[in-house]
């Protein structure tokens, strides 16, 4: 037997997380690891995307959501910036089709408005063509900033406020109902590729209740059978909410 088909027969199919994240981080060193140029780690990146992707869905993930670039990641030398700004469009372009027939979504969180315009074409045709799809929805968060979201969010509540749109009482759906993620459960799986230990500016509401996996793995080595072992190692794990072990327990079936 194949590692792949252990990892399968040890998964729960039942208990596939609902919402898996990802911090898609080590590129650079996988290049430098092989005396390759930086570009080349994003473009072998884009090569795990489809893997992991293609894998989410066949597992019955409902929401896969990449973090491809950050806000502080316009402050990276142009060249490395425009690059992935290329990767980007050329990646969707070449992705969409497949994508639309494996019936998964694509949806964009972040600044989309601060992406190159042709980039913004490409991701916004992306969205387009697979809108009727109702399988796995890949979000994209390109140029996202958790703590600019989370702004954002608190200014249009305290305009729609002063505009006597709402009542002035907040409570955690309101937020949660002006954030980019709106309608999307939380992640129940957040995994960080490339050893380091930070959430890095990612999703800082949602993730209050997530299970958090992080691995030594680069991001272009991460393969489906690094995915099954994050959801094995999920599947291991007791979610208590704040209750003891006895009351999760009592609650089972
Ligand atoms: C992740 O890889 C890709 C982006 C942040 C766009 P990095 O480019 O951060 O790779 P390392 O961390 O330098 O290895
Ligand atoms: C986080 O990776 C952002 C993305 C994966 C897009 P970084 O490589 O930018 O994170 P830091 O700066 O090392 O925390
Ligand atoms: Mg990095």
């Amino acid at each position: 037997m194949g590692i792949r088909e252990e990892l399968m027969e040890r998964i729960d199919m039942e208990r596939i997380p609902r919402h898996v994240a990802i911090i898609m981080d080590g590129n650079g060193r996988w290049a430098r690891g092989r005396m390759r140029g930086r570009s080349e780690g994003h473009a072998e990146g884009v090569n795990s995307v489809h893997n992991i992707t293609k894998a989410a869905s066949d597992l019955g993930v409902k929401h896969l959501t990449l973090y491809a670039f950050s806000t502080e990641n316009w402050n990276r030398p142009a060249e490395e910036v425009e690059t992935l700004m290329h990767l980007i469009g050329w990646a969707i372009r070449k992705e969409t089709p497949e994508l639309k027939a494996n019936n998964v979504r694509i949806r964009l969180i972040g600044e989309i408005g601060r992406l190159p315009e042709s980039v913004r074409a490409d991701l916004e045709e992306g969205c387009r063509q697979t809108a009727s799809c109702d399988g796995l929805n890949l979000n994209l968060c390109l140029s996202y900033s958790s703590r600019r979201e989370l702004t954002e969010a608190l200014q249009a509540i305290v305009d729609e406020v002063a505009a006597g749109k709402r009542p002035p009482l907040v409570d955690e759906d309101t937020i949660s109902s002006h954030l980019y993620t709106a309608g999307i459960p939380d992640p129940d799986l957040l995994i960080r590729t490339g050893g380091e230990h930070r959430i890095s500016n990612f999703l800082l509401w949602q993730i209050a209740y997530s299970e958090l996996y992080f691995t030594p793995v680069l991001w272009p080595d991460f393969d489906e059978n690094a995915l099954l072992e994050a959801i094995l190692d999920f599947q291991g794990r007791e979610r208590r909410f704040g209750m003891t072990s006895d009351q999760v327990r009592e609650q089972k079936p």
